[in-house]
């Protein structure tokens, strides 16, 4: 099979490295990639949103399946845009179509799926311009801390958690009134908060079945202690110790389950995977968001510990087999430390030598920010690499994954020293 992966960071990285090995690959591509990728498969210059550009590779490469890493050409319906056309419609894409793509999308679409289908979350109400003031009274019916989301994709910083009633008014009102994140908050999503501890949950479907992969908790403030700003993500660790058999089985029984039976009811074509954002509320699984993709850094370690052949999975997975198929799961943990550019996630400099990566023995290196550029490998973003590394808890892992990191160096390298400091 001829395989195109499309995205250019860690988590394309990792579905690069596995499909890699699958014996049903012959030819492997990845549009944009990175200096990770290009060492195993070819990269190609095409951005992931250039549909017409990706069909006239497809068909020159004959390419079989497309993977989709990121979530952008996932809601600007790439799936549609490919299955759509007579030319193209033989050509697998793993990835909801773009109406099922909205349960990322549109907080507001996800909020009335979750409802619709009685899967926990948070209350919530919805708020245009048009009934601003109906919000400002909803915010003064509430406890601190406020949840206030954007809709629409804002790069992961749409959501604000305020603990002043003044602030979430003036932000309201910054958000519908002065496009504070543009068109994404042209409709605001306020939430009831949730306290407890975040863990992901990734699925494969096919609209029909499902196959629970391991479960995973990323990092995403950029200080130790979680502190700090929002990032990406810093790190990531797979089995979650608190997510035991039971914890499990509930998310399986009243998640999952509701989920891709409320795909179907609701007639929302689906055959990719779906990331389920959770929140463990004294015992109880809420779900904070969908996404409808793998998450980064998550990936790393996701599916490292995958033993089965991921190709063949998504060939049962686009053929309706998914039930037919067993997951192999490496009992091992895994762990990830994300290597970022000083002064991320705020401004930083591009462009510097990566210096050591063919010393580290003992981890898998997944290739996120970097380039190739002059026989050299250079930073090209925020988050640079992903140090993976297994071991017999995530104590262990982490600590090949920090002696690893002992041998990388490139000007303002920074990472977090503390990954699983709470479990
Ligand atoms: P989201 O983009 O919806 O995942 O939100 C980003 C982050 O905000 C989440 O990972 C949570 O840490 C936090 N968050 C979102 N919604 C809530 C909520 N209702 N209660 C508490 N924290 C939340
Ligand atoms: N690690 C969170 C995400 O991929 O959205």
């Amino acid at each position: 099979m001829n395989v195109l992966i499309l995205g250019s960071g860690g988590r394309e990285h990792a579905l690069t490295w596995k499909i890699k090995q699958s014996l049903l690959c012959d030819n492997l591509y990845v549009a944009p990639g990175n200096s990770g990728t290009s060492q195993i498969a070819e990269n190609v210059k095409i951005s992931v949103n250039d549909f017409e550009a990706l069909k006239h590779f497809a068909l020159e490469k004959q390419i079989d399946m497309i993977v989709v890493g990121p979530e952008d050409p996932l809601v600007n319906g790439v799936y549609d845009y490919f299955k759509n056309s007579k030319t193209t419609e033989h050509i697998s894409v793993i990835g909801p179509s773009k109406v099922a793509a909205q349960l990322e999308g549109s907080k507001d679409f996800a909020k009335q799926f979750m409802f619709r289908h009685g899967i926990p979350t948070a209350a919530y109400e919805s708020f245009t311009s048009e009934t601003l003031e109906e919000g400002l009274s909803f915010l003064e019916s509430l406890n601190p801390p406020y949840v206030l989301k954007a809709d629409g994709l804002a790069a992961g910083k749409g959501v604000l958690i305020l603990q002043d009633l003044a602030e979430a008014k003036t932000e309201l009102k910054n958000m519908l009134v002065n496009a504070k994140f543009g068109e994404a908050s042209t409709t605001v999503v306020i939430e009831e908060f949730l306290d407890g501890i975040e863990l992901s949950c990734f699925v494969l479907t096919d609209g029909e079945d499902y196959k629970i992969l391991p479960m995973a908790k990323d990092y995403k403030r950029i200080g130790e202690g979680d502190t700090g700003l929002n990032t990406g993500g810093m790190g990531a660790v797979s089995p979650v110790p608190f997510a035991d058999e039971a914890f499990v089985k509930q998310i399986e029984d009243r998640v999952v389950k509701p989920t891709v039976a409320g795909l179907k009811k609701d007639n929302l074509p689906y055959k990719g995977f779906v990331f389920i954002g959770l929140i463990n509320v004294n015992g109880e699984a809420k779900v904070i968001e969908y996404n409808v993709r793998m998450g980064d850094p998550e990936t790393e370690v996701v599916i490292p510990r995958l033993e089965s052949d991921l190709l063949e999975l998504l060939v049962a997975l686009d053929n309706g087999n998914l039930n037919s198929q067993n997951l192999s799961i490496d009992d091992r943990a895994a762990t990830t430390v994300m290597l970022v550019s000083g002064g991320y996630p705020e401004s930083y400099e591009k462009g510097k030598i990566i210096i050591g990566l063919k010393n580290v023995e003992d981890s898998l290196l997944f290739h996120a920010g970097a380039i190739d550029k002059d026989d050299e490998v250079v930073t090209s973003g925020g988050r640079v690499m992903a140090v993976t590394s297994y071991g017999k808890d995530f104590k262990e892992a982490l600590k090949t994954c920090y002696a690893s990191i002992e041998k990388i160096t490139f000007d303002k390298m920074n990472y977090r020293k503390d990954i699983g400091f709470d479990l």
